[in-house]
């Protein structure tokens, strides 16, 4: 395959890394993790792999082979596929692969595979010995332009998603968008709904980019996947920088739709849409409840259900949550990114840009649900 790779810097102080991308990228492992982790050719490399069934083969096996044909120790742990994975008692597991491991502070846990195993491996290393070295080699498209950059980790609590966690940044992403060949078709556009997101919130031109290339979205092409994961990424980076530790409210930007998804998520049983699919719907849905409140016309409207739908995903709330608009209050109400029972919105003012708005009152909210 051409390459075309490129390097994302994420610029966080003492904290940044880099985001290498490329097709045919994973024969880069070794070379690229001990460039992160500042060891040479001739120090001991030992890598502890956390990966998960679907991945396994052939993609962590790949990188286990390029890291033992290079000479480093490895040890890979492969979770059930799936957001069960995420959980309390499966770091507890890799804890003790770990401790049998007998890992310490020169050891590098690279998580192979989505955001469950990105998440979770994240959380494990940030959590043993009080932080051992991590990096990340995303295998979804979500992963790719989402989860694996800025440093959220965690598992869930029966109670709630992503309640134990923390922040802890990678030492470097390493992505391979050959990886994604063998990724389903539903999850592959379930990440498109996040890369057509950062067209709204920050990037006019990217969605325009995006409009401009819907052929090459749906087949994949390597060219088209590279500039998109590339520009993802950066636009990440953008958001992280000024608000690592969600403080500020800036990193808020990127729940975009996503106040309108949980709620659908939830109440559709999860499972049943995937999280970008919800996305994709709760995009919809947002600008509605922009447009109720004169901050953009229809024709922004038009433009993202356009788009979406070329990619082939859902933009219409179902007939069944619709009957539902008390539910669907509830379950935003619960969403811990609700302050003090005000919902926030984060709504667009163009394509390209958005602001966070609270006050809204209750009906307009779920008038929104339809067209
Ligand atoms: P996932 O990790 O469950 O992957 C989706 C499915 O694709 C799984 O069945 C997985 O086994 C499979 N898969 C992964 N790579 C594959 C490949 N190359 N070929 C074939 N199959 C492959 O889900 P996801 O959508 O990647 O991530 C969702 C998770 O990420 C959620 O838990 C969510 O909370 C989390 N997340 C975290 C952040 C963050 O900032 N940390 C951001 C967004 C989402
Ligand atoms: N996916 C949201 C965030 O990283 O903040």
């Amino acid at each position: 395959m051409n390459s075309s790779g490129q390097t994302v810097h994420v610029d966080l102080g003492s904290r940044s890394y880099e985001i290498s991308i490329d097709a045919g990228n994973l024969p880069r492992i070794t070379e690229l993790t001990r460039l992160w982790m500042g060891r040479s050719p001739n120090q001991a490399l030992r890598c502890f792999v956390v990966t998960d069934t679907n991945v396994l083969h052939p993609h962590a096996n790949a990188v286990k082979l390029a890291l033992s044909d290079a000479g480093a120790e490895v040890q890979v742990v492969c979770v059930k596929a799936g957001e069960a994975s995420k959980s309390l008692a499966e770091a507890s597991d890799l804890y003790d692969e770990l401790v049998d491991f007998r890992a310490d502070r020169k050891t590098v846990v690279l998580a192979v595979g989505g955001g469950v195993v990105g998440d979770l491996a994240g959380f494990v290393a940030a959590t043993y010995a009080r932080g051992l070295l991590f990096v990340q080699v995303p295998t979804t498209l979500l992963a790719m332009v989402d989860s694996s950059v800025g440093g959220k980790t965690g598992v869930n609590h029966p109670k709630g998603k992503n309640l134990i966690g923390s922040f802890y940044q990678p030492a470097g992403v390493l992505v391979d968008t050959d990886t994604m060949a063998t990724l389903p078709d539903r999850e592959y556009r379930s990440g498109l709904a996040e890369v057509i997101k950062y067209g709204v919130i920050q990037d006019a031109e990217f969605f325009a980019y995006l409009e401009n290339n819907v052929a090459g979205l749906n087949e994949r092409d390597p060219a088209v996947l590279n500039h998109v994961v590339g520009r993802c990424c950066e636009l990440k980076a953008q958001v992280v920088k000024e608000d690592e530790h969600e403080t500020t409210g800036g990193r808020a930007i990127l729940n975009y739709g996503h106040t309108y998804a949980h709620a659908f998520e939830v109440l559709a049983g999860y499972g049943a849409l995937l999280h970008g699919e919800a996305v994709s719907i709760g995009m919809v849905c947002g600008s509605r409840l922009a447009k109720s409140l004169g901050r953009i016309g229809d024709d922004e409207i038009q433009r993202q259900v356009e788009l979406l739908k070329a990619v082939h995903l859902p933009v219409e709330v179902s007939q069944e949550l619709q009957a539902k608009p008390d539910d669907i209050l509830k379950c935003m109400q619960l969403d811990k990114k609700t302050v003090s029972g005000d919902l926030k919105f984060v709504l667009p003012d163009r394509i390209g840009h958005v602001e966070t708005i609270g006050g809204i009152d209750s009906k307009v909210i779920v008038d929104c649900l339809a067209g």
